[in-house]
């Protein structure tokens, strides 16, 4: 059996007829840019969310620096992250020219720690960007405590948690800007690139629609230096099909969590995902310090996993000059070890499912096992 890691092609199969309407219809409005289909989804995000203002733009990474714009970070300002994620929330700091200051994370949701976040905190500290990992919700409570304390701006990277909750609120609508993206393998995914920044603040969200059209109010007149970074129609038409699939989608993820946990709580040798009613498993992510080994197994016996994150921000290349040394973030770096992504999406089926966990299953009998023979 193959068990890939993940397959749009079997939700883009069931929605064939609806998508390629969609398409029919920007083709014939002749508006590829912006216009009502960009507007029209704007509004039913916005209402999904229960945020005031929805703000599309081309694609997550753009969705942060423009919020980052739009609070007035600037050169020589700190912004405070997790040093266990994705690469683009780090570089939309550096890219502005403000200074990433990488925070351990917490070993059970992935999750920056609050605690680190208070003891990095300096003069120059302006923001803080909890990242929702993989579905998984950060502690907004303490983290809102922390930034009104210290009077920081929060921006939410949901890039990989769309529909996640914390305390029942949809993440997105509890800092002062929530970003999203709609890569293919987020859980609403476009057909391309894409993404959005929903806010309350009217006076962001004024300034965010200046600053993705390179900071014009009126077309030819610049007030500020912003980016061209528009949602395409296209791909706001294609995502007006999926929204009111989302919840449904959410729950089947939650469903293949549920047989996750059933069929692996009791494998000694590895560790599951923290588990919540709030959590949206855009990954299910286990760790174990054979996740190599593991990883190879379960390849063998044709099932796909993914490793996010194989190296942890703080150390790589591009951000030297910072100064961090191997060992300053230790969770992060054991996460890099040993974090380890089963496949997760909605259409998986039940059968990949319980093969799946036959398979780990089965790679930690036999490791135990000859654990075993070789202490005899
Ligand atoms: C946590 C996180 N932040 C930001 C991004 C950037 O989103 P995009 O690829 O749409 O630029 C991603 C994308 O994978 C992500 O996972």
């Amino acid at each position: 059996m193959k068990v890939p890691a993940f397959d749009i092609t079997r939700q883009h199969y069931q929605l064939e007829n609806q998508l390629e309407s969609a398409f029919q219809s920007v083709l014939n409005s002749g508006r590829f840019i912006m216009g009502d289909e960009v507007k029209l989804f704007e509004e039913k995000m916005a209402q999904y969310l229960d945020a005031q203002f929805a703000i599309g733009v081309g694609n997550g990474t753009d969705a942060l620096t423009l919020s980052l714009l739009a609070l007035g970070i600037q050169p020589g300002d700190e912004v405070i992250l997790p040093g266990f994620g994705t690469f683009a929330t780090a570089g939309a700091v550096s890219r502005i020219g403000a200074t990433p200051v990488f925070v351990d994370v917490d070993l059970s949701s992935y999750n920056i720690d609050p605690e680190q976040i208070r003891v990095n905190i300096s003069d120059k500290t302006k923001a803080i960007i909890p990242v929702h990992l993989f579905g998984m919700s950060a502690d907004m409570e303490s983290i809102l405590t922390i930034a009104r304390e210290h009077k920081l701006a929060v921006v939410e990277d949901c890039t990989q948690a769309l529909g996640t909750t914390f305390d029942g609120q949809p993440v997105g609508t509890i800092g002062d800007m929530g970003c999203f993206s709609f890569f293919p393998a987020e859980n609403l995914g476009a057909l391309g690139d894409g993404g959005m920044v929903v806010t309350n603040r009217s006076e962001s969200a004024e300034v965010l629609r200046m600053l993705r059209v390179h900071g014009a109010r009126r077309k030819y007149f610049h007030e500020m230096l912003g980016l061209n970074s528009r949602l395409d129609a296209i791909q706001a038409a294609f995502l007006r099909v999926k929204l009111p699939y989302l919840n449904q989608w959410i729950q089947l993820r939650r469903k293949i969590a549920a047989n996750y946990y059933q069929g692996l709580h009791s494998v000694a040798g590895i560790k599951l995902p923290f588990r919540s009613e709030d959590h949206t498993y855009n990954q299910f992510t286990i760790t174990t310090p054979k996740r190599d080994e593991l990883r190879n197994y379960l390849a063998e016996k044709g099932i796909e996993t993914a490793v996010y994150y194989p190296l942890a921000l703080h150390l790589q290349p591009v951000f030297a000059q910072l100064g961090y040394k191997g060992g300053s973030l230790p969770v992060s770096e054991s996460l890099t070890r040993r974090a380890l992504s089963l496949p997760v999406f909605p259409e998986l089926t039940e059968q990949e499912q319980s093969y799946t966990i036959k398979k780990v299953r089965e790679f930690f009998d036999r490791s135990n096992e000859s654990i075993t023979k070789q202490l005899q």
